[in-house]
């Protein structure tokens, strides 16, 4: 079973795969946060993120989303520049800020589109591909009408998050549609969604032998040792939290060497706790939330 940490825009960047990597041992695979071409071009940050040399701890696979055959052919181009021979498509993005320009869920919609770019993967055998989705834009059955195509693609995997995009990441998880996905997917499938516990990872891995994966995104970052649990045994919290601390003074450093100004490394930190308030606690994670000076955050982490 491969245990894969899920894209998140603004938490999994090259110093947090790092520092993951080297606090809690490497995941199976880190992807990146979706590569885009914004206002025609490729954003900076997006780059160096590729390019960094943190990422040389870790086994990345890039991600991207995109609206037509021209961004897809844009993007895999920057990444294999980049050095990069696997690649992730995002046709899960639910976001309206993609969505309504034709790109992450709405793909799935979007059957001419997935055609040319099946035909885009096959013409490009040296490279890895695997696509991140959802059963589909509104309803739950809209996969169906992709996944010849899907079967008929060469693909390392299918990462797939059992809501539809007009749920976000919230509401019921859509488990008959995934069953569904799973009995007729040519592909590995790696399950992604709502993965918290070691124990939530056994119970998938029970209930479904054939999966090949799980994916985690908000569970991971809450929970950062959540991978090393589940392959031995659960920690003690005071293990977790003590082992949670360094991982974050480790990045905190990184990052106060690189933004500029308190406020900035205030706000960036303020993500590094974002899903954790079921383990750090309500009183310390809104104290965290709350800080406007670095003495205020230091002051509320501290009590962790
Ligand atoms: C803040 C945030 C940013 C995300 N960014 C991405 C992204 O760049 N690419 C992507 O495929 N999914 C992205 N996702 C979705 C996650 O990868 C994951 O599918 C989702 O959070 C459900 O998994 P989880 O319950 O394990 O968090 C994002 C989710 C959140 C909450």
């Amino acid at each position: 079973m491969k245990l894969f940490s899920a894209p998140m825009q603004g938490h999994t960047d090259a110093a947090f795969r790092h520092f993951h990597a080297s606090f809690y041992g490497e995941a199976d695979a880190y992807f990146t946060p979706f590569v885009r071409i914004e206002r025609g071009d490729f954003r900076q940050r997006d780059l160096r993120d590729l390019r960094s040399d943190l990422n040389e701890n870790h086994y990345l696979i890039p991600q991207i989303i995109f609206n037509s055959v021209e961004e897809f052919d844009r993007l895999v181009q920057v990444i294999v520049e980049s050095g990069h021979r696997s690649i992730d498509l995002n046709i899960g993005c639910p976001f309206p800020m993609q969505t309504n320009h034709g790109r992450g869920a709405s793909v799935i919609a979007n059957v001419e589109l997935f055609n040319a770019i099946s035909a885009r993967i096959k013409e490009n055998p040296d490279l890895s591909f695997s696509l991140k989705m959802r059963p589909g834009l509104k309803n739950n059955d809209e996969w169906e009408k992709i996944i010849d195509t899907i079967n008929d693609t060469p693909l390392a995997h299918v990462t797939f998050h059992p809501r539809v995009a007009t749920q976000k990441y919230a509401g019921d998880i859509d488990f008959a549609a995934f069953e569904d996905f799973l009995k007729v997917c040519a592909h590995p499938v790696v399950y992604n969604g709502d993965i918290t516990t070691p124990a939530q990872i056994t119970e998938l891995m029970d209930k479904y032998p054939s999966l090949i994966g799980i994916m985690v995104g908000r569970g991971l970052l809450a929970r950062p040792s959540l991978f090393n649990e589940s392959l031995s045994s659960e920690w003690q919290r005071d293990k977790r939290l003590d082992t949670m601390l360094r991982f974050h003074n480790a990045l905190k450093d990184h990052y106060a060497q690189r933004l500029c100004g308190e406020s900035q490394l205030i706000e960036k930190m303020k993500t590094f706790w974002e899903f954790a308030e079921p383990e750090i606690g309500r009183k310390i994670w809104k104290a965290i939330k709350k800080a406007t000076s670095m003495a205020k955050y230091d002051s509320a982490v501290s009590m962790i």
